[in-house]
């Protein structure tokens, strides 16, 4: 078994990876940390892991030094890395640190960490920086078409509320949300810069807050070299992920409901204008928790230490 610490541990995402370390056959949790859930039981605030007996600790940079585990998990707000990092890179260079927030995601010394796409440079990576949610998508639903992009594909993209995490903010305001759409951050977001410069040319993103608490459904606007047909793009995309269990293609239009708790992305709804079959549309939809965040986080621990990617995300 391979020891994991995991740190931002009561947060959102560190809240769905735990259940899933917990069952999983080739690791175990050696510590896991919260700051103001500290001494608290895991199971008192996290569903999916009855019968344990880990309880939080505050674990601080300083403390990694006395962590002898084979990964550490960093569940952090972006710009709060970096302090675990360094300690672990004085102390324990060997572990494997997968990092969820989008500190490390433009680091060449970092793998990138999207099985679907980059798979050969997570086997054994010793340094993985976890995609963005809304990234992991509109990279999911442009792959298939690298070769023929033209123009600036563009990505509408509506997100549950946990996204924002935890720290209160107007996006995660449910009396704001009421009844209402929130666009935020409508150029140069960090998931444009990300998704632009892990497929090599630019997009453009459109991020908006939705009122449900998780998923996320992104439309895609595409122009291409040559002309497309709905019937194409639908072979193109399911020979593209055949090998890929957990991203599903289909010809109708996924919706964010039937992901919820999912560990699955699912691509669809392919539109091809009769006035310019150059011009297509397609929508993909994920849980931003687990493909977005924890799922993606175990599939790169696997790869990690050689195990299948797809170890311990049996769907409940
Ligand atoms: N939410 C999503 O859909 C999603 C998807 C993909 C990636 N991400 C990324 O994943 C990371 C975590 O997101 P989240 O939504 O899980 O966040 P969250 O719900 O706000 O949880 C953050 C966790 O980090 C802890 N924390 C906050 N500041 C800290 C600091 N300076 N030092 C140590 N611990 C600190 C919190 O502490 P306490 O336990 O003490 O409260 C909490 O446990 C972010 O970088 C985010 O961008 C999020």
């Amino acid at each position: 078994m391979h020891s994991v610490v995991v740190i931002g541990a009561r947060g959102y995402t560190g809240s769905e990876l735990l259940p899933l370390l917990y069952r999983h056959p080739g690791f175990e949790i050696l510590a896991v940390g919260s700051g103001s859930a500290a001494g608290d039981p895991v199971s008192a605030h996290v569903r999916g892991l009855e019968g344990s007996e880990l309880a939080f600790t505050d674990i601080r940079p300083q403390d990694m030094k006395a962590f002898r585990a084979d990964a550490c998990v960093l569940a952090l707000p972006n710009g709060a890395a970096a302090r675990y990092v360094d300690e672990l890179d004085r102390h324990h260079p060997e572990s494997v640190i997968v990092d969820l927030s989008a500190d490390y995601r433009f680091d060449p010394e970092w793998a990138y960490g999207q099985p679907e796409r980059f798979s050969d440079q997570l086997v054994n990576a010793r340094r993985i920086a976890n995609p963005g949610c809304y990234a992991t998508g509109a990279q999911l639903a442009l792959a298939p078409l690298l070769d023929e992009l033209a123009g600036t594909p563009v990505a509408f993209g509506v997100s549950g509320y946990s996204g924002a995490g935890k720290k209160p903010s107007r996006k995660n305001d449910p009396e704001v949300l009421e009844d209402n759409l929130l666009p935020y951050t409508l150029v140069d977001h960090v998931h444009e810069r990300e998704v632009s410069h892990h497929i090599g040319r630019a997009i453009r993103f459109l991020p908006h807050v939705a009122p449900f608490f998780r998923g996320i459904s992104l439309t895609l606007a595409v122009e291409t070299l040559g002309a497309q047909s709905e019937k194409g793009l639908l072979e193109r995309y399911r020979a593209f992920y055949a090998a890929d269990p957990l991203v599903d293609v289909r010809k109708g239009v996924p919706e964010v409901k039937e992901v919820r708790g999912s560990h699955h992305a699912v691509l669809g709804g392919f539109a091809v204008s009769e006035e310019n079959p150059c011009r297509l549309s397609l929508v993909a939809v994920l849980d931003n928790l687990l493909k977005g965040a924890a799922t993606q986080a175990v599939q790169n621990l696997n790869l990690a230490f050689g195990l299948d990617a797809l170890t311990g995300l049996q769907e409940s």
